[in-house]
């Protein structure tokens, strides 16, 4: 099938497009917050932002989904860099901030630390222009969102771009909230939240797809209009057709298909008796990112076969029939 269009959020993207002209002539960081719920495209707009940017340093990271520790952001970017380079900071400094095993960390309190952590961002954007990525800040350590919070507005050429779940849905709310009013007082500040794409936007892009629109309606209703949910339903599809049947079932046995959370099959295993490994819930909370296998597998250190595996163990054991019936189960379990 081909691959569906982005539709719908030109205006983003313009706004983007104009912290990144304001970041290179005002010379400071500008930041620039995409927020939205999982699969409504933060990532997508993002990665597209960036392409129109081109910048000269691309600073990226994300959250550890299994056992945050203090400043994954950094270590992630340190650690996506190759071999490291020669910065101005103490080398046992760095490789705490780097997060390599066994390192002392008595010498620096976590106000020199902070420092230090901001001096090797700044060192590594070198004053070029840049992009620093923030990947699903909802996620971060306390350390991280400091950092972030200190880098906004500092002199540099750059965009500080962040994308985050709304912060009732973050590991620490609070410190989420005010990470996010910190960065949105900075001027010049972009902030964006992504809704559900409109029943129009859907008709773009079957559009696009099939050269007639006339299922948009049906396809809107049983994805709700967020994009990670409309992808997987087109993937199964793959032609109008297939669209068809699956969106108008014909009478008879049920074909499967995602449906939204509000009107979940009984026959999905109750979140508390699924039991599933610690390895799974970490798979399954990537699925409900929206991230695929060859993406999972690189985020855990794992192989796309083992990913493969969990994936299949949790469709059997959520009772889901796909990978978004399985998302949304994930979505709707209780925390813990
Ligand atoms: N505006 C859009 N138009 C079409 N498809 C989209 C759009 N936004 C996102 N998608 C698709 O939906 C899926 C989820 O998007 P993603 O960016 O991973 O969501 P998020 O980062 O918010 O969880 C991806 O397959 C993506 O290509
Ligand atoms: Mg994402």
């Amino acid at each position: 099938m081909m691959p569906v269009p982005m539709v719908g959020r030109g205006d983003a993207l313009e706004e983007l497009r104009n912290a990144w002209e304001q970041a290179q002539l005002l010379g400071r960081c500008v930041p620039a917050v995409i927020t939205g719920l999982p699969g409504t495209g933060k990532s997508r707009l993002t990665a597209a932002a960036v392409q129109a940017m081109t910048p000269e340093v691309v600073l990226s990271g994300s959250a550890r989904l299994h056992s945050p520790a203090p400043y994954d952001w950094l270590a992630a970017v340190l650690a996506g860099r190759g071999p490291r380079p020669e910065l101005p900071v103490p080398p046992q400094a760095l490789a705490w901030l780097a997060q390599d095993p066994d390192v002392p960390r008595e010498r620096y309190t976590p106000d020199a630390l902070l420092r230090l952590a901001v001096t090797t961002v700044r060192a590594l954007a070198g004053g070029r222009p840049s992009v620093l990525m923030v990947e699903d800040l909802h996620a971060l350590d306390p350390a991280s969102l400091s950092l972030i919070a200190e880098l906004a507005g500092a002199p540099l050429p750059a965009v500080l771009l962040v994308t985050s779940r709304p912060p009732d849905e973050a590991v620490n709310p609070r410190l989420t909230v005010r990470t996010l009013e910190r960065l949105a007082g900075v001027p010049g500040a972009v902030r964006r939240h992504l809704a559900a794409l409109s029943a129009g936007e859907v008709g773009q892009i079957m559009q696009h797809l099939y050269g007639s629109s006339t299922l948009a309606a049906a396809a809107w209703q049983h994805t709700g209009g967020n994009p990670y949910r409309l992808t997987e339903l087109l993937a199964m599809a793959g032609t109008e057709q297939a669209l068809a049947q699956l969106v108008h079932p014909p009478a008879g046995p049920a074909v499967p298909v995602p449906v939204p959370a509000a009107r979940r099959p009984a026959a999905l295993t109750a979140p508390e008796q699924a039991a599933l490994t610690a390895r799974e819930r970490e798979v399954l909370g990537c699925l409900a990112e929206g991230m695929s296998n060859k993406h999972i597998a690189t985020a855990l250190g794992i192989s796309v076969r083992t990913v493969t595996v969990h994936v299949s163990n949790l469709l059997r054991k959520t009772g889901a029939s796909s990978r978004t019936e399985a998302a949304l189960w994930a979505v709707q379990r209780p925390a813990g």
